[in-house]
This record gives C-alpha cells, sequence and structure tokens, in this order.
C-alpha cells in the first residue's frame, strides 16, 4: 500500500543521495594511519608529537594510490610536514602552509637536521650527556609565561630550560647544531609540565600547584628535564645515523620544500595558477579544537606573548567558537590582490549549498532555543565553510587539470544535528571545479561526544578521506 503523504527529503538526505555510491569504507585505512599514532616508531616523524597531525604511512599510501612519481605536492595546512617529508623522500618537490609557528618549527628543525655535520652533533650531544649544560641561566632566557601556562613545570624543569637555553646561546656555535637542540628542548615541553594536551584544551595535573576546578587528573609521570631531553637526542641522533633515509630518491640533490608561513588564506593567493599537481592535507576540524590552546606551552617558548595568541586564534580557519568572522578582511584582501572573482564565486558556492544553508538554519533555531551548550557554534560552523569555500577555490585555481586531492577530515555533529562535512566540501569542491572521485571512511566512524551520544543516540559519522579531481 503505498504511503498517504511522504515527508518531502531534506537537502541533507539529497545530498548523500547523490553521494553513496562514491562513500566506500576503505578497509586500507585505519584510526591509526589517519592520526600520528603510526609515526611513533618511525624514524625522522617520532621527534616530536603532532597529535593532529597523520602519519607517513597514509601519505605514502596516498602518493601511492595517486602513482606521482613527478610534480609538486601541496599542503596548505602542513602541521608538522609529513606531507612535504614523505613527498621529498619520493623525491617530488613540496610547498606547505602552516599557520602556527609550533608546526614551523619542527618542519624548520627537520631541514636542519638533514644539513648537519653528524660528528659535530655527536659531540655536542656527548657534552650535554656529560652535564655541560648545567650552566648559570641567564635570567632574559627565563621561560616568557602566557597566562594559560603560568605554573606548567615543576621549578626544576623551569631552571633546566633556562639553564639549556642560555647553554645553547653561548656555547654552540653551529647553527644548524643550535637549531637541532632547540627543537629537542622544545619537543619535551607537554612531558616535562604539569600539563597533557587533551580534546580541545590543556589539561592540568592535579600536582600542580595552581589548584585548578573541575575532576582531578593524573597525567601519569612527570618527566624529568635531564632525563627527557637525552632520551629525545638519542633517538634523533640514531635516526640520523639511518643511511636509508632517502633511498627512494634517485637523483643525490634533494628535491625543494619550501614552508610558508602564515594562514593559508592569505598565502594560497599568491601561489601561481596550476602550479601543483597534487594536494594531500588535512584541514582543522569544525570541532573547536583550538590549536592555540593545545599548544600553548610550544607557542610560549618560541615567543608569542599574548597578543600574537590572539592573532593566530583568530587566523585559524574558524574551528572555535571564539572565531570571528573573515568576511570583512576577505574583502578588503581580495580588492587589494585585483582579483575578486574568486572570492565571489566562493561566496556563491557557500550561499549556494543548500544541505549547509539547511544545517546552518537548523542551528541557528537551535541555539536561539539555547539547545547548543554554546551559542557561537553556528558562527563557527558558517565560517568554517565559508573560509573552507574560498580555500577551495584557491586550490582549484593553484591545480593543475587532473590534478588529485586527499583531505583528510570528520564529520561533526552539534545538538543533534549532523554536520555532513565531507559531502558539502565535496559538492563545494565540484562547484569550484573539481569532480569526486570517491569518500572513502574509515570502517568504524565515531560519536561526537558522549554527551551527545546520551542525547541524540549514538549514529556513526563519518571520519573520511575525501579524494577529488581537477
Ligand atoms: C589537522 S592539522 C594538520 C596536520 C598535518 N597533516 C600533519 O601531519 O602534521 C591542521 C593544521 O592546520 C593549521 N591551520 C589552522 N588554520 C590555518 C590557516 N588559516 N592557515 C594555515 N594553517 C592553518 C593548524 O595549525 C594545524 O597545524
Amino acid at each position: 500500500m503505498k504511503p498517504l503523504f511522504t515527508l518531502p527529503e531534506s537537502a541533507r538526505e539529497t545530498l548523500l543521495r547523490r553521494y553513496a555510491d562514491r562513500i566506500e569504507v576503505n578497509p586500507s585505512l585505519s584510526r591509526a594511519l589517519v592520526s600520528y599514532q603510526s609515526n611513533r616508531k618511525r624514524s625522522n616523524y617520532r621527534w616530536f608529537k603532532y597529535k593532529e597531525g597523520f602519519s607517513a604511512s597514509l601519505v605514502e599510501y596516498l602518493i601511492g594510490r595517486f602513482q606521482l612519481v613527478d610534480g609538486v605536492v601541496l599542503d596548505p595546512f602542513a602541521g608538522s610536514g609529513a606531507t612535504l617529508f614523505v613527498a621529498r623522500e619520493h623525491g617530488l618537490p613540496s610547498v606547505g602552509i602552516e599557520l602556527l609557528p609550533v608546526g614551523i618549527h619542527a618542519v624548520r628543525a627537520r631541514l636542519a637536521a638533514e644539513q648537519i655535520d653528524r660528528r659535530e652533533f655527536a659531540a655536542a650531544v656527548a657534552a650535554i650527556a656529560a652535564g655541560k649544560w648545567k650552566v648559570e641561566p641567564d635570567p632574559t632566557l627565563s621561560f616568557q609565561h602566557l597566562r594559560i601556562t603560568v605554573g606548567a613545570f615543576p621549578d626544576a624543569a623551569e631552571r633546566g630550560l633556562a639553564q639549556f637555553r642560555t647553554y645553547l646561546r653561548d656555547c654552540i656555535s653551529s647553527d644548524e647544531v643550535r637549531q637541532v637542540l632547540d627543537f629537542a628542548c622544545f619537543s619535551i615541553l607537554e612531558s616535562i609540565s604539569y600539563t597533557r594536551k587533551d580534546g580541545q584544551y590543556l589539561r592540568w595535573d592535579s600536582r600542580a600547584p595552581r589548584g585548578l576546578p573541575g575532576k582531578a587528573f593524573d597525567k601519569g609521570p612527570i618527566a624529568e628535564f635531564e632525563t627527557a631531553l637525552l632520551a629525545r637526542l638519542r633517538e634523533i641522533m640514531e635516526d640520523l645515523d639511518e643511511p636509508a633515509l632517502f633511498a627512494k630518491v634517485s637523483d643525490s640533490a634533494l628535491p625543494r620544500l619550501d614552508i610558508l608561513s602564515g594562514s593559508c588564506l592569505e598565502l594560497l593567493p599568491s601561489l601561481q595558477a596550476e602550479s601543483s599537481d597534487a594536494l594531500i592535507t588535512s584541514p582543522p576540524y569544525c570541532n573547536r579544537y583550538d590549536y592555540t590552546r593545545t599548544y600553548a606551552l610550544e607557542l610560549a617558548y618560541l615567543g608569542i606573548d599574548e597578543q600574537k595568541l590572539k592573532g593566530l586564534r583568530q587566523s585559524l580557519l574558524s574551528c572555535t567558537v571564539e572565531n570571528r568572522s573573515k568576511v570583512d578582511w576577505l574583502h578588503t584582501f581580495y580588492a587589494a590582490q585585483r582579483s575578486p572573482g574568486t572570492l565571489k564565486a566562493a561566496l556563491q558556492a557557500f550561499e549556494g549549498q543548500e544541505a549547509l544553508q539547511e544545517v546552518l538554519a537548523a542551528l541557528e533555531r537551535k541555539a536561539s532555543r539555547g539547545e547548543l551548550n554554546n551559542a557561537n557554534v553556528p558562527r563557527m560552523v558558517r565560517n568554517y565553510f565559508l573560509e573552507s569555500a574560498v580555500a577551495v577555490f584557491e586550490w582549484a585555481r593553484i591545480l593543475k587539470p587532473g590534478g588529485q586531492v586527499a583531505l583528510v577530515n570528520d564529520n561533526v555533529r552539534y545538538g543533534g544535528e549532523e554536520v555532513p562535512v565531507d559531502l558539502i566540501l565535496s559538492d563545494l569542491a565540484e562547484r569550484a571545479g573539481f569532480t569526486t572521485e570517491r569518500i572513502w571512511t574509515l570502517s568504524r566512524g565515531k560519536g561526537n561526544s558522549s554527551q551527545q551520544m546520551g542525547a541524540h543516540g549514538r549514529t556513526e559519522l563519518r571520519k573520511c578521506v575525501y579524494i577529488w579531481r581537477r
């Protein structure tokens, strides 16, 4: 019997139906592969735990699937540079853009490590192991805390940091050796602190003198400065001694690796049209994750003060509830570039994406009824897609015809409203001139949060790698 009436299909259902035959579970992708996990034991990639990174093995897999044997690889959200370094190992030149000085520091340290005189480095590490670094600390080199990092280190660790930095300045003459030693020190900050990078913020151990309200938290052993530093230095030495690092590069000259520091919204327009052959990246997810809080220790170490921190937070691709609109800035910026066409086309695509407009309207309604746990969620979601649209239109300009894109991202849900990030971004990409070839998902997605599951029942959120072709 025919039903008396049927509800009209929602824009999200229509979009899902359009893509259904291209969404497929890819058994080659595991959670470990699309996250940093698989890097933990991998030479050179294990020096700095960039939790938001993806694994070198994933980039290798994608380069293989794309059958990339030459051409430039672009990563506009380069993080600590997995895409760039794997491309380099395969003889491919690469260009990366990264906003946070954290990733930039990691990439530059690895480049310095390639240039290092091994014997000189080994001698410096031996001197450090012998305790030569325990000099009188210069007070001007003491840790310059941000408000949210005050009290993050035990006193001995904080003194160790100042001593070590004084030693580097006064006693290490080679720039590359100093840079790698400094990076080793930078890379252990979390392990010697009372904090742990957890979810959206830094989580504080109950042993920290600054008694924070909330649940007691024990991060486990807090490493001692000297022990952690020496362990990292030994790891770096071991990796630098590996003979086959660039075995896949036939030519003795390493391919170019350019890392540009700043926002991709500002830097992409300066890249030449049709100058890249592939793009492998993972943008911030639309999940309220605040990189500037999570990496506050590392940012403070790199000399970022309160004002710069706020600037970085606002420059993030909108992914926190604090991000304000960049639309006015985008208009002024593109007008000054004399290329308002790309922005106009991206904004039109954004406004015309029905499923997105449906999500935004639903979220606004929920916010006005107080049904979201933060009233700025609709603004974040709106700006996330608006800025992503601009980035995607730039990628379409920069990639050569036939160029391939792999993008790692998670879907999200707020107040029970599913945001099909994969489908919306793929549709925006098609409006920019891409074809969506596949939306690969991991075999099991994840719920947004335990709170959401309780209130709205558990439905799986896709965790995806999208494959587009220009
Ligand atoms: C998911 S992570 C990418 C990690 C990277 N795939 C790796 O393996 O290290 C997203 C990165 O985008 C960066 N980011 C956020 N907003 C940005 C912007 N406007 N321009 C450039 N990078 C940005 C963040 O700092 C973060 O490092």
